[in-house]
């Protein structure tokens, strides 16, 4: 079968395309013959990594969905054809987060991804895919969607009635503009682009801001809500927008601390959580249960993903490239 691996061979640009023997599935394992994999911030610090010579000869990418190829023994939740994606945490099937799980999540650091023809994992890290959803649809859902459903509607319960902010228009962004749209909420969202933001307006986004005219966007924001800040923030920038979000927070709100967009390691004056009987709630992706909730929740609402833009297996490489320059709005997909 045809995939991909990283590698740090000159040239290659982090990537090599390889053949490979098909994985047989043991006892309580599912084959899935992938249709297509989605791309994700993370997928570009990881492609950073192997350039230092690290993660040679791991399959990327988190995120795939595709169809039921051939059950192991003592599988009996899942028949071959069936529609199904894979959970981001291999390991996190429900219950609380353990630190445990993170050497699970695929393509990271020492479990193989999604961007291989036929992949095998435990039946009971998959989900079913909703009907009304193609499989490129829903590769884009295990990482972006599920951590925006984990933050925002698991731990944040948001509501009719409240008023997120998302930053930019990247793929947890545009779930958690979605999830408030269906909801009624009013959602406020942040980009570097009128195009993009004049899209995000067409999606429910009822407060728009040009976050390179206006710098200070955490005033603006204060001047729209007339004064009273946001109850949900998702927190995507890091150290470049955390005290913004800070400032934008409500009496009571929750910020969402999930991305890294600008750097790692905010160092906020966190001042202001307290006077402001403020949350933080910290959100590392989310696990099966979180991402089959969902998928009810998508089903209820009939929400469709945002695919900016497929690519053909052989271009996995301008994918990442694409995703790199950042014009993207939604997600990116590589077609198996
Ligand atoms: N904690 C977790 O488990 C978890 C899970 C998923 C993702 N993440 C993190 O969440 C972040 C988003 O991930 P993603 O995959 O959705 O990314 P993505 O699809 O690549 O989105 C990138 C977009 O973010 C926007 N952006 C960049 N810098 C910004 C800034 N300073 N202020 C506001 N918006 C900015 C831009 O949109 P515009 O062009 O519209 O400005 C850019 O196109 C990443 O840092 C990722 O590592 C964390």
């Amino acid at each position: 079968m045809k995939a991909y691996h990283l590698n740090n061979h000159p040239g290659a640009g982090g990537l090599v395309r390889v053949d490979v023997s098909k994985p047989e599935p043991a006892s309580g394992e599912v084959r899935i013959r992938v249709e297509a994999a989605s791309l994700n911030y993370r997928d570009l610090l990881i492609l950073d990594r192997v350039g230092k010579g690290e993660l040679n000869g791991r399959v990327p990418l988190s995120d795939g969905a595709g169809v039921v190829d051939a059950l192991g023994s003592n599988v009996t939740q899942w028949k071959v054809g069936d529609r199904v994606a894979a959970s981001f945490f291999r390991d996190w099937v429900s219950g609380p987060f353990r630190t445990t799980y993170v050497a699970s999540s695929l393509g990271g650091d020492t479990t193989d991804g999604m961007l291989a023809e036929y992949v095998v994992l435990p039946a009971s890290a998959l989900v079913a895919v909703p009907a009304h959803l193609s499989l490129v649809e829903a590769a884009t859902l295990p990482c972006a969607g599920v951590t925006a459903w984990h933050g925002l509607m698991a731990r944040g319960g948001m509501g009719k009635g409240d008023t997120l902010l998302v930053q930019g228009t990247g793929g947890v962004a545009l779930f958690g503009l979605q999830f408030a749209a269906a909801l009624g909420a009013r959602a406020i969202v942040i980009s570097s682009s009128h195009e993009k933001l004049a899209r995000a307006r067409a999606m429910g986004g009822s407060i728009l801001i040009n976050y390179r005219d206006t710098p200070d966007w955490d005033v603006a924001l204060m001047k729209a809500t007339d004064g009273e800040g946001v109850s949900h923030i998702l927190e995507l920038g890091g150290p470049g927008t955390y005290d913004r979000s800070l400032r934008s927070v409500a009496s009571g709100g929750k910020i969402i601390q999930i991305g890294v967009l600008t750097g790692f390691g905010p160092k906020p004056d966190l001042a202001r959580l307290q006077w402001e009987n403020a949350d933080i709630i910290g959100v590392t992706v989310g696990s099966v249960e979180h991402f089959a909730a969902m998928n009810r929740f998508l089903t209820d609402k009939a929400i469709h993903p945002i695919v900016d833009r497929t690519y053909d297996f052989d271009d996995a490489p301008e994918a990442y490239a694409y995703l790199r320059t950042g014009s993207h709005f939604g997600k990116v997909v590589v077609k198996l």
